[in-house]
């Protein structure tokens, strides 16, 4: 007898259940080809705004449309089958109001089949969080350097140098939780302020240049698969798909060039 094995999404419930358990593995994801591969090993996939900064080479993630994050977010949804797809509400989405945040955020989880968004700001999104929350849409915060406000932060800096400002930070870690966040990612947050955040909120933490102590890590895929020439300093890289791609490029440019590039009489054999 054949039995059908049902493959089913890991879901917010099961990531905020992963608190102090399990470390849980997030990679960016921006299309099809790349999901099915990181599917494979993940528990969250991504589709960060960052896409603006890595495919389309934008100084920032300002200008990323609605329309953008919801095209890349149904390649990554159709790419894979298990892991929860969590898609970035981009900037002047959701800031306005709760109400404007959850139009925009019903629209992404109707025409992406995706599990969750992921908003940046703390305590000043709280209400917001809440309002989706309770409204049938998990989030995902995203507390520390948050590069949508790149131009307020003044660059896109590590946050918590100084420890005057670490309540601040934990005030808003703490207000994301308590407004019915899933899960957050701690972004560019000095290690040790990183790891008490994590010990002290009930939700999963995910750390990106963060804390080892966090529930989880994230990274730009493209950045740990050695396709970004300069990733960022914490950055670990694993793979090295920049040069594989520079010499199958001159491989193929060589065969090109020598006339040894394969015709097409494989193809279409004369009878
Ligand atoms: O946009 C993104 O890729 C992100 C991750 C870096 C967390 O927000």
């Amino acid at each position: 007898m054949s039995q059908e094995i049902v493959m089913r999404r890991v879901t917010a419930p099961e990531i905020r259940a992963r608190k102090g358990g399990e470390p849980i593995v997030a990679l960016t994801s921006y299309h099809a080809n790349t999901a099915r591969i990181a599917d494979n090993h993940c528990d969250i996939l991504l589709v960060g705004d960052s896409l603006g900064m890595v495919l389309y080479a934008m100084d920032s993630t300002l200008g990323v449309s609605l329309d953008m994050m919801i095209m890349h977010g149904r390649a990554v949804v159709r790419g894979s089958k298990r892991a929860m797809v969590i898609i970035d509400m981009p900037f002047g989405s959701y800031e306005e109001s709760p109400a404007l945040a959850f139009r925009n955020a019903a629209r992404i989880m109707q025409e992406t089949g995706c599990g969750g968004v992921k908003i940046e700001g703390g305590a000043r999104m709280a209400e917001t969080i809440r309002f989706l929350a309770d409204r049938g849409i998990p989030v995902m915060a995203h507390i520390g350097l948050t590069p949508q406000s790149v131009n307020t932060l003044g660059g896109f800096k590590t946050q918590g140098r100084d420890t005057a400002l670490w309540p601040l930070i934990k005030a808003d870690a703490k207000a994301v939780s308590d407004a019915g966040a899933f899960s957050v990612v701690l972004e560019g947050i000095v290690e040790p302020l990183a790891a008490e955040i994590s010990r002290e909120i009930p939700i999963s933490t995910i750390g990106i240049g963060g804390s080892r102590e966090c529930d989880g890590q994230i990274l730009v895929l493209e950045d740990m698969l050695g396709y970004n020439p300069k990733p960022p300093k914490f950055v670990k890289v694993y793979g090295s798909i920049g040069a594989g791609i520079d010499q199958a490029v001159k491989a193929y440019a060589d065969d090109v060039r020598s006339r040894a590039f394969p015709g097409d009489e494989h193809v279409y054999p004369l009878k």
